[in-house]
């Protein structure tokens, strides 16, 4: 007999087998109890949630002559029939591959007549997303006034696609994503059907890998199973069979960081880009690396939470002995904002190649006060190493160590001039770049001019959010010391909001007209320039 993969071999064949709904398992065991089934169901969620099996099980259900709590027998003529196709009251349409209006047409036509055999006709229309936009005004038609014999299940994965004419007369069910732990016991009853054994951690991988999908996880299990023909299904082999990047690739970029070894890293990226790696997986796949470090460093007892290999989680331990947990926690945001960054970037390594300089080199990101747990503990090693001393003072600042401006008590710098402010201007886009993250935005959406007593305003547009964020003592502070970097001298500045749109368009910089309306260039990683670049 020909080999049948595990998720269409175990398709849930009544309520009782469908995991992971149980508030539409619920309401339709409800219905079919009464006898009150609707004439027009919709089933939306992700794929392999349980939408086409519930909607084979209900069209079972309304049918069967004698119908159970959980849906249909199984047993009888009809249930049989419609299983086995030979039943001509059921009617599957895939609308993904038969989408036209005289598709629709052809079902609809039978609409009129009443079931030969069994109560009701069923037309089940899945991915009903991709009808045509004729197909869809032919098909609502008939939902607007069923026979009382029709009942239609519509599925989708995207309901988003729907006309809301549809959706208004449709009683819509939302298939939610299953929990892992769901996926693992249902895998453990299917593995026992099977006569397997499997790990539960290697199952409660794959029930994280699957991402909420049973069939996936199914899939996912059945290629595991094939690749280990007997025994226990053991988690190394799990990972193995999945080909979970190597770990150790992340253990080597996470070690690269903390030696500040910007090339070392930026080779493995090279060679990860030469073997086609999907960069943005792999960098979502870094910071799972990173969060596990992070865990593991918080607490030894965390190693449990962690899918590792003993091999690899050995070395994770030796990972997150290395570095403070406010490292590692800011080199988590660092790579899960390039996460996002990058997913429609075309230029994808360089962002990354960035991201990894930014965390081997903690001056990168000198407004960062995060990055100073890493330059502390450079400077720490420094001295630990007795390469540093108070005696060689004066020439440290050609070493190329970071050097920590906190502790310097500075002279007050003198106020600005006009002069320094409209340099300040001119140098707008200097000024945005040196921002960090969190400000970066607010800065962006503001019109620097210098005011009518040679001062600086920041003007937003009334209403903005950074206008407010911006006012915020920690930011403000920070905004100023950017500034006095730029100038050299102290500049005052008021936020303010207005209604003027155009100043926004360019153009009004200086209320004086001392300011030439400069070429704002925007810096390379805004997101607009994003997908050009
Ligand atoms: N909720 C669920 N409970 C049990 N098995 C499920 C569930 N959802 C999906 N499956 C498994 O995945 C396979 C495909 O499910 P299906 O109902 O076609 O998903 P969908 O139509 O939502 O994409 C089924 O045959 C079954 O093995
Ligand atoms: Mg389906
Ligand atoms: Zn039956």
């Amino acid at each position: 007999m020909s080999y049948v993969a595990l998720y269409r071999k175990f398709r849930p064949v009544d309520l009782s087998q469908v995991k992971g709904q149980d508030h539409i398992v619920t309401t339709l065991r409800n219905q079919l109890a009464k006898s009150k089934v609707g004439h027009a169901y919709l089933f939306t969620g992700t794929r392999g949630t349980g939408k086409t099996s519930t909607a084979k099980i209900l069209a079972r259900a309304v049918n069967c002559e004698h119908p159970t709590p959980d849906g249909p027998c199984g047993e009888c003529d009809i249930c049989r029939g419609i299983a086995d196709g030979s039943a001509l009251n059921v009617f599957e349409i895939d609308a993904a591959s038969n989408n036209g209006v005289d598709n629709v047409r052809t079902i609809i036509d039978g609409v009129d007549y009443r079931p030969t055999t069994g109560r009701y006709k069923v037309y089940i229309i899945d991915e009903v997303h991709m009808l045509s936009d004729s197909a869809f005004n032919a098909l609502l038609k008939t939902l607007e006034e069923p026979p009382e014999w029709v009942i239609f299940i519509l599925a989708t994965t995207e309901v988003h696609k729907l006309p809301a004419t549809i959706l208004s007369r449709c009683q819509r069910y939302d298939f939610k994503r299953i929990s892992i732990e769901t996926i693992v016991d249902r895998m453990k009853e299917l593995m026992e059907a099977e006569g397997r054994e499997a790990d539960e951690r290697a199952l409660r991988y794959i029930a994280r890998k699957a991402d909420g999908s049973m069939r996936d996880a199914l899939s996912l299990l059945d290629q595991c199973v094939a690749f280990q023909a007997e025994g226990t299904l053991s988690y190394d082999k799990t990972l193995e069979v999945l080909g979970a990047v190597d770990t150790e690739i992340f253990s080597r970029l996470y070690r690269g960081i903390i030696n500040r070894d910007t090339l070392g890293c930026v080779s493995i990226i090279d060679d990860m880009t030469m073997q086609g790696k999907e960069l943005t997986q792999f960098v979502t796949d870094f910071v799972w690396y990173l969060r596990n470090v992070m865990l593991v460093t918080a607490s030894s007892e965390a190693s449990k939470m962690i899918d590792l290999s003993t091999e690899n989680m050995v070395r994770l331990r030796e990972d997150a002995g290395m570095s403070e947990l406010d490292s590692v926690i800011r080199y988590i945001r660092v790579f899960s904002e390039l996460v996002g960054q990058i997913r429609y970037a075309a230029q994808k390594r360089v962002y990354v190649e960035i991201a990894f300089i930014r965390c081997c080199e903690p001056r990168m990101a000198i407004r960062d006060p995060e990055s100073l747990t890493d330059r502390v503990a450079a400077l720490e090693k420094k001295f630990e190493e007795g390469s540093f001393s108070y005696a060689a003072a004066p020439s440290s600042a050609k070493s190329d160590e970071p050097v920590i401006r906190q502790d310097i008590k500075m002279p007050e710098a003198p106020k600005a001039l006009p002069d320094d402010v409209r340099k300040l201007i001119e140098n707008w886009p200097g000024v945005i770049s040196d921002c960090a993250n969190d400000m970066m935005g607010s800065v962006r959406s503001c019109k620097p001019v210098l005011g009518e007593d040679g001062k600086l305003i920041l003007y937003f547009p009334s209403g903005d959010m950074g206008a407010r964020m911006l006012n915020n003592p920690p930011l403000r502070d920070n905004l100023s010391e950017i500034f006095e970097d730029h100038v050299g001298s102290k500049v005052d500045f008021s936020i303010q909001e207005t209604e003027s749109e155009e100043m926004f368009d360019g153009g009004l910089y200086d209320l004086r007209n001392m300011v030439k309306p400069g070429t704002m260039n925007v810096p390379i990683d805004t997101e607009e320039n994003m997908e050009d670049f």
